[in-house]
């Protein structure tokens, strides 16, 4: 039995993680959730968004499945998604998206994976009043050359070890010269190193555009933190929305799996929350845990729901069910 860290989070996180754990004890995952609290309910219960215990929980077990976490708005206490990516340094921040059967959308077989550098760029956490008055903030971005090497291996390592076809680094190294500009020179070494996969850069603004012109031509993208940040919803957007886009940070010794989405607060405890998006991280967890064939086994349920059991499914992907009457179609195929 593996031992997993759970946070079960804000807003809809628990409805969606209690949804994720039944399909995964159905499915057969001989896991043992250890479940810790973090986040904006966390914050109000115990005056601290990151409890000692928490940490402590997963320095021991280096693994845990993570719902959303309110972040304040404006002020307030730091984001504690980016406070846990970078404490356990989680540099690869792997964000797929991938058409779904039955879900309407205009665009047709995207199959993409973003990879975002997940400790600094933006999200460093250096921001600053220049003057008493609070007329004048300044916020820092970081790039280094050695965060750098490692997202864009391991995107290549990624695309290597699952035969994708091409890498498209994304930057804004034409105003952006030196944070961005390093990062776009890192990608140049590193891609010869891969004869065998196609490189190119785009900047971030075409890019948009290109992604949803023509979502199918990219393949794995690597990018830093903020861009990353943005393209990966828009990727969602193009396969049907943040209730189907999982993710993972991961790092060379410790991996949180959490959903791309937020808390979702204008759909908390209306059972509308589709759990697919943390569903797919946890699947990215199974796969980290080298169980393919039982992460595969859960998405194949999920795309016999999808097909051939709409009703059951929640009204974002044009459903007429509810989180639970999902989870249970998903519970019931594993199960036969
Ligand atoms: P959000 O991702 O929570 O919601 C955006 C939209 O997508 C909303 O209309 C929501 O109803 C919908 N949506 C999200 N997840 C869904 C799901 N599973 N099923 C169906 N619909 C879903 O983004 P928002 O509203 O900007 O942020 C809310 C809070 O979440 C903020 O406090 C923000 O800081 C936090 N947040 C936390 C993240 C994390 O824990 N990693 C990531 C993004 C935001
Ligand atoms: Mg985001």
């Amino acid at each position: 039995m593996t031992n997993i860290v759970l946070i079960p989070g804000d807003g809809i996180g628990k409805e969606i993680s209690s949804s994720v754990t039944k399909i995964m004890d159905a499915a057969g995952a001989d896991i043992n959730w250890i479940e810790c609290k973090a986040g904006e309910e966390s914050y109000l219960e115990t005056g601290n968004p990151l409890p000692d215990e928490t940490v402590k929980a997963i320095e021991k077990h280096r693994i845990a499945l993570k719902g959303p976490l309110t972040t304040p708005v404006g002020a307030g206490f730091r984001s504690i998604n980016v406070a846990l990516r970078q404490k356990f340094n989680l540099y690869s921040n792997i964000r797929p998206a991938k058409s779904l059967p039955n879900i309407e959308s205009p665009f047709r077989s995207v199959d993409l994976v973003i990879f975002r550098e997940n400790t600094q760029g933006l999200y460093f956490g250096k921001e600053m009043w220049m003057d008493e008055e609070k007329k004048h903030a300044e916020s820092m971005a970081v790039i280094t050359r050695d965060a750098s090497e490692r997202i864009v291996t391991a995107a290549f390592e990624y695309a290597r070890k699952h035969h994708r076809k091409k890498v498209t680094l994304v930057h804004k190294a034409n105003i952006l010269k030196l944070t961005t500009g390093l990062f776009l020179e890192i990608g140049r070494e590193i891609a010869p190193r891969y004869p065998e996969i196609e490189f190119e850069d785009l900047i971030v603004d075409n890019m948009a555009m290109q992604m949803v012109m023509r979502p199918q031509r990219f393949d794995i993208i690597v990018t830093t933190n903020l861009f990353g940040d943005i393209l990966s919803d828009l990727a969602s957007g193009l396969v049907g929305g943040l209730g189907v886009t999982g993710a993972a940070n991961i790092g060379d010794d410790a991996a949180i799996f959490e959903a791309v989405h937020g808390s979702a607060p204008d759909i908390a405890g209306k059972g509308l929350a589709n759990p697919t998006a943390l569903l797919f991280s946890a699947l990215m967890l199974l796969e980290y845990l080298d169980q393919p064939r039982l992460a595969e086994k859960i998405r194949s349920a999920v795309y016999t729901v999808l097909q051939d059991h709409k009703e059951d499914c929640t009204p974002d992907v044009g459903g007429s069910g509810t989180t639970f009457t999902y989870a249970d179609a998903i519970c019931r195929l594993l199960k036969d």
